[in-house]
């Protein structure tokens, strides 16, 4: 049976940061495709009316969006809005009457996790719950404790099934790419494992700091922001085994079977690292011992992946901003040569371009056996046809499709394994903005053959 398409979308937090920067365009771009023709119905304690609520989306899509004066108005056409406290039921009886006939709505908590179990509490009471789908944006708790806590609270109102949560990595299509890359490449699968693999590398550079946004980093930190979550899909994506299926479950299956086969994280091979002037931020610490750096290495205990190590590094004002995975392949035997070639590698590119380049060796020109390094690249640059992952999660969302959201079980894996390493139990170290982090990195945690830098473009 086919899931039944989200009949209204009522979004939390509309009046927020979040909603100007990326929904309202998000929201505009669905409409432009013909994905988005019902009821969205905006919920905030801002003393608002719509027609001001029509005036924050329309500032937010010329700021952050595409020009389309066309799907503007019809967005705005579509927009209702409820102003309210969400402690207070009355917001939510308002909110019932305006959904009106719906019978499948969407909720879109983009609120602090603190206000999730009171609002999710209200829908249940309120009848809103009922037939809907909620979403629900990151952080899915700080800890296991805590996000088994969260769960506890959604599933109080909703079933599994009806849970989307979000992490826009997974909206990403160079991240999608990952998957249909390996499982749409016949070369691939005969060398993608311990046999062949020597190391795999994840790097995540940003060449900003914190932007403003102090008091949120001082509770997460790089681990928590970005790594247990969104570099933990790149790496099940990279290491999972191919889906019996392509429905959601089967998908969301494998990628969970990764995550169980890795044990949680080892100190000895967590580095933690603070950008010099990160302490000055406004709402940081003057004592912060959050990092805003952290590299570590990993293993993934499966039959495929055995004693191969994964390396992950992610951090605020490194050189560049860009997110790439090498793979680095075992050393062909030299045959032409005295001395022991390079590695052939594999480098996809996920952010800000997309790219998948091969390091190769190549003959030189001339009659001896000689050669360098050529790297085979494939490379897209072009951002006509990107789909914000906003757009396309929301879209699959109020669609009932589940594969490009985190799981429950999947969540609370990611926790298990990051575990040992939260609440700054390793020394911290600090680094000059515009490095590429804490010196110490390079002897705890180094893939054979060192780390490779990304550069600015791909
Ligand atoms: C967010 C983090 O989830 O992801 C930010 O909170 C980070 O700190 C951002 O900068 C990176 O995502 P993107 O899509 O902008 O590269």
């Amino acid at each position: 049976m086919t899931a039944p398409h989200s009949d209204a979308l009522v979004f939390f937090g509309a009046t927020g940061d979040l909603a100007y920067k990326k929904i309202f365009p998000a929201l505009q771009s669905m409409v432009r495709r013909g994905r988005l023709a019902v009821p969205v119905i905006g919920v905030a304690k801002a003393g608002w009316g719509l027609e001001q609520f029509k005036a924050r989306a329309r500032d937010s899509v010329e700021k952050h969006g595409v020009r389309d004066p066309q799907a503007l108005d019809r967005l705005c056409s579509l927009l209702r809005y409820v102003d309210g406290d969400y402690a207070d039921f009355a917001t939510f009886q308002a909110l019932r009457r305006e959904l009106g006939s719906a019978e499948h709505p969407a909720h879109y908590l983009a609120i602090p996790p603190v206000l999730f179990g009171p609002v999710v509490d209200q829908l249940g009471k309120s009848s809103c719950a009922r037939g809907a789908r909620l979403i629900v944006e990151k952080p899915f708790g700080r800890d296991l404790a805590s996000a088994r806590e969260l769960n506890r609270i959604l599933l109080r109102n909703f079933d599994e099934s009806s849970i989307f949560r979000i992490d826009h990595y997974l909206g990403k299509t160079p991240v999608q790419n990952l998957l249909y890359f390996r499982f749409s490449n016949s070369f691939m699968e005969p060398i993608w494992n311990r046999y062949h693999v020597k190391s795999v590398q994840i790097t995540m550079a940003e060449s900003f700091g914190v932007q403003g946004r102090g008091l949120f980093y001082e509770e997460v930190g790089a681990l928590r922001d970005v790594v247990e979550n969104h570099l933990f899909q790149v790496l099940s994506n990279l290491a999972m085994e191919p889906p019996a299926g392509t429905d959601s479950e089967a998908v969301r299956d494998e990628k969970v079977k990764v995550l169980r086969a890795i044990p949680a994280l080892d100190p000895g091979c967590v580095v933690r690292g603070q950008f010099r002037g990160y302490r000055k931020e406004k709402g940081v610490a003057p004592d912060s011992q959050v990092e805003t750096f952290a590299a570590l290495r990993l293993e993934i205990h499966s039959w495929r992946w055995k004693g191969v190590p994964f390396f992950i590094r992610a951090g605020k004002c490194l050189p560049v901003s860009a997110t790439e995975v090498i793979a680095r392949l075992r050393r062909p035997p030299a045959i032409y040569s005295a001395t022991p070639l390079p590695p052939n590698y594999i480098r996809f590119r996920i952010n800000p371009d997309v790219a998948i380049a091969l390091g190769t060796m190549v003959m030189n020109p001339g009659d001896v056996l000689t050669g360098s390094p050529v790297e085979l690249l494939a490379c897209q640059r072009s951002a006509s046809e990107k789909v914000d992952p906003y757009e396309r999660l929301l879209a699959d969302a109020m669609k009932g499709d589940a594969t490009l959201f985190a799981r429950e079980d999947y969540v609370e894996e990611a926790w298990r394994i990051v575990g040992p390493v939260l609440g700054h139990v390793t020394p911290l170290s600090e680094y000059d903005c515009g490095t590429w982090g804490p010196p110490e990195m390079e002897q705890t945690v180094a893939p054979p053959g060192g780390w490779v830098d990304p550069e600015g473009a791909c």
